[in-house]
């Protein structure tokens, strides 16, 4: 498999797109939690979550502005997620986005406040969007239990608390879904709530988001153990003593069942046809990483 410039080009066109939009969601920098929260979003990361925001959504010609802050508000959420996952509690990670993390930066507690602050700036977002009532209801609710203690936060649990857990494939592939591919899935999803997509093609989208968002959890534990952090932009090896699907399946068997996964989200765009070319190219770019 391989890689389409024309999906990496089109990555790229968005995220100069997306960062406008942040860059105007933000406070500006005229406190230290302001400054805080703009290192840590702005300008790094790969934006594949909100990227699938505005991919789904352009299936259904969503008006571009809001689906761009409906995107931005997800990429929020992403930034808070690594902010608090790389606290010296957590995983205790000095480097993210190729730039020291925001708690080397800014201290223990503010990065922990930017977490904190980073969520409602983007449930506000969200409320704002010019839509009906009930898709911001829906993004709202869709979002909040995506990220939540049955969701996102019990994935990061889980993942903190391993030895509890049953040590089986199945075990693994629930604890990434929870940590990884919810998010993925909430944005094919919120795409799809945006552009009122009938529930078959909405759950199609999703289920493409976690399936996808499976195989980049897979890759991404592969680069832990195989990368560097000149490449990554964050600690590698991190990971040698932890039950991740590098550990538990070697590197043979985890790039199969990444490809599997691969092969079984782009059957889910099946009914989309050539619409769906960007979506089909971000799955087949995923399968490259670390090869
Ligand atoms: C990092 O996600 C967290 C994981 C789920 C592995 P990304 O690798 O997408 O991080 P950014 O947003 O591009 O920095
Ligand atoms: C992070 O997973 C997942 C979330 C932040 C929810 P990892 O801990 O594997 O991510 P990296 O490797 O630090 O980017
Ligand atoms: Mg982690
Ligand atoms: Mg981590
Ligand atoms: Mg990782």
């Amino acid at each position: 498999m391989t890689t389409k410039p024309a999906f990496l080009q089109q990555l790229k066109t968005f995220s100069k797109q997306i960062e406008d939009v942040l860059e105007h969601i933000l406070p500006p920098p005229a406190t230290r939690l302001h400054e805080a929260m703009r290192y840590s979003v702005l300008g790094g990361g790969k934006r594949l979550r909100s990227f699938f925001v505005w991919a789904a959504s352009q299936l259904y010609d969503v008006e571009p502005t809001q689906a761009l802050k409906a995107a931005a508000a997800l990429e929020l959420i992403q930034s808070y997620s690594l902010v608090h996952d790389d606290l010296p509690c957590m995983d205790n990670a000095d480097m993210r986005r190729g730039k020291p993390s925001c708690h080397k930066v800014f201290g223990e507690a503010t990065a922990t406040l930017v977490g904190d602050a980073l969520i409602p700036l983007a449930f506000e977002t969200l409320s704002s969007l010019d839509v009906t009532p009930q898709i911001r209801l829906e993004l709202i609710e869709s979002l909040a239990h995506t990220i939540g203690s049955t969701g996102l936060v019990a994935g990061q649990m889980r993942d903190l608390d391993q030895e509890e857990w049953p040590r089986t494939f199945m075990g693994l592939v629930e604890l990434q879904y929870l940590k990884t591919g919810i998010l993925f899935g909430f944005a094919m999803e919120a795409g799809a709530i945006l552009g009122s997509a009938s529930v078959t093609e909405r759950n199609s989208l999703k289920a493409y988001g976690i399936l996808f968002g499976q195989a980049f959890q897979m890759k991404d534990d592969w680069l832990d153990g195989h990368g560097d952090e000149a490449t990554l932009g964050k600690p590698a090896g991190q990971d040698a003593e932890k039950f991740t699907f590098l550990t538990l399946l070697g590197p043979d068997l985890l790039h199969e069942r990444a490809e599997n996964s691969i092969t079984e989200a782009i059957r889910e765009l099946h009914s989309f046809g050539e619409r769906a070319a960007p979506l089909r190219e971000a799955a087949l770019y995923v399968m490259t990483q670390g090869k």
